[in-house]
């Protein structure tokens, strides 16, 4: 097991890439907390993965808002007594042109996706560094981003969501290199295009099928879990040397120039 007896906390748990992320993280030993703002599906997730015999417990929470954000490190603390590794999953999308994107709108999505992985990776830190390293360890504990391909890529219908996965690129170097002396390691994941309940209206539509595969070597969109592989291997000691990165899990969409031919009934 990748984390034998930690403790972890996953934002955005209750569905799609977030509650992959805390099974595989409880399936690694990890002791999990889930945050989300929907508290039924996240209570649901936190007993489903307890069941399991794992330890997992839910706290509500909206990552905007550092009162939400002070009282899940204040559960995960009186629950669990310590705090060794933040998933900062929770996100959200926008969906206009960009002449029409309303303030209100790109204060919301770039408040959720960026503002909150801040407000959760800097309270988590000072937490981290209060703890210090356990006996015998060279990590005192790993936060790991959720980005996306569209942090390189820009979206014109997307663009408040484009500006702050583009954001969590830069906030996961400025925080590597901020807390590398404390022994904190800071990286980001990328996904593609991943079959969660983010994308489900759209994953039906075959004209957006053929869109996305036309631009996915591998030739298929990406599971939840595959995503979630990543992330226990960043948040363990196994990646102690990677910091400051982003790992792309885009089924070659980055390094793919034009498009690929796209398998019939795909
Ligand atoms: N699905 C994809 O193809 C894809 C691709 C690239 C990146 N991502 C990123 O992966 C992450 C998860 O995406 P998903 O597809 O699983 O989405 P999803 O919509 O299925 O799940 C997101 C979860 O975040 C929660 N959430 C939303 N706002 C929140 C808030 N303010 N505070 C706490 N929780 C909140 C939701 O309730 C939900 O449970 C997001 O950051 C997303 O940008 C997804």
């Amino acid at each position: 097991m990748l984390l034998g007896g930690k403790v972890a906390i996953v934002t955005g748990a209750a569905q799609g890439i977030g509650r992959a992320c805390a099974v595989r993280l409880a399936k690694e030993g990890a002791k999990v907390v889930l945050c989300d703002i929907s508290t039924e599906q996240g209570q649901r997730t936190a007993d489903e993965i307890a069941a399991t015999g794992a330890t997992a417990i839910y706290v509500r929470c909206n990552v905007a808002e550092r009162g939400d954000v002070d009282r899940v490190i204040a559960a995960a603390i009186n629950a669990l007594g310590r705090i060794d590794v933040l998933v900062n999953n929770a996100g959200v999308l926008d969906d206009a042109p960009f002449l029409d994107l309303s303030l209100e709108e790109f204060d919301r999505v770039v408040g959720v996706n960026l503002r909150g992985a801040f407000l959760m990776g800097q309270a988590v830190a000072r937490q981290m560094v209060r703890q210090g390293k356990p006996e015998g360890e060279s990590q005192a504990g790993a936060i790991v981003n959720m980005s996306s391909v569209n942090a390189v890529f820009a979206l014109p219908d997307h663009v408040a969501y484009s500006i702050s996965k583009g954001g969590i690129g830069q906030l996961t170097k400025a925080m590597a290199v901020a807390l590398a002396p404390q022994g904190i390691r800071v990286n980001a994941v990328g996904p593609g295009t991943i079959e969660t309940p983010l994308l489900k209206d759209v994953i039906k539509d075959t004209a957006f099928r053929s869109k996305v595969l036309s631009r996915t070597p591998i030739g298929r969109f990406g599971q939840p879990e595959e995503v979630a592989a990543i992330v226990a291997w960043l948040a363990s000691p196994e990646s102690s040397y990677v910091t400051g990165t982003t790992i792309f899990a885009d089924g070659g969409r980055l390094p793919l120039n034009y498009v690929v031919p796209v398998a019939e009934g795909s």
